[in-house]
């Protein structure tokens, strides 16, 4: 794996992901890896004023209807080009990824995921499983393939559905988790340590 190794974030919105990772960047849990560019299709972001607290360089692409899907994914090779990117981490970014983009980064972008997949994929993962009524939900991290939500796993953590939970507390479970599960997948990219075979995503020793 190259010497400091170079992650750009994609977010669209709060940005609480983009926050853990700087946090465990500055904690030493990413080992080599620094967060060195933020790109978001949202300039009103959260995660862009994040960014520039911590003084990581950002990047808007907006959508909007002049571009096509492949114009937007060009622009975003473009910039992660720039920038000499070696690991794409998408963190509530809501935009589904192209072909173009996907080859790529082939094997080097990860993605989050509020709800234990292949269940309740898409943009309410956790709004799904509580409304299903599952007594377990939780986290996924995975490779980016050209589905929605269907690379493959990298590492999961579940939590329980108390009776008492309501959307917002299981919100706030899964958001914990989601903090400490994203670090470790991302140290774990960093290490060299994920070998993809098929479906599945072996963690090496
Ligand atoms: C997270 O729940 C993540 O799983 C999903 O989008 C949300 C982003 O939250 N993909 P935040 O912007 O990092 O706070």
């Amino acid at each position: 794996m190259a010497e400091n190794l170079r992650i750009a974030v994609l977010a669209s919105g709060e940005g609480t992901n983009l926050g853990a990772i700087i946090k465990a960047q500055d904690e030493g849990i990413l080992g080599n890896a620094r967060v060195s560019l933020v790109i978001s299709d949202n300039p009103e972001a959260k995660a862009l004023v994040r960014a520039r607290e911590s003084g990581i360089t950002t990047a808007v692409i907006e959508k909007n209807s002049s571009i096509t899907p492949e114009e937007f994914d060009g622009l975003l090779i473009d910039e992660l080009g720039k920038a000499s990117v070696d690991l794409v981490v998408l963190a509530g970014f809501m935009r589904v990824l192209g072909k173009k983009m996907v080859n790529a980064f082939s094997g080097r972008i990860i993605n989050i995921h509020p709800a234990l997949l292949p269940c309740f994929k898409g943009v309410s993962g956790v709004s799904d499983a509580f409304d299903y009524g599952v007594k377990v939900t939780g986290v996924t991290v995975h490779f980016v393939d050209e589905g929605v939500d269907t690379g493959p796993i990298i590492l999961q953590g579940h939590v329980d559905v108390e009776q008492a939970d309501t959307k917002l507390s299981l919100e706030q479970k899964i958001h914990a988790l989601e903090h400490q599960l994203y670090p470790r997948a991302i140290r774990l990219f960093v290490d060299g340590k994920l070998k993809i075979e098929g479906r599945k995503v072996l963690i090496l020793e």
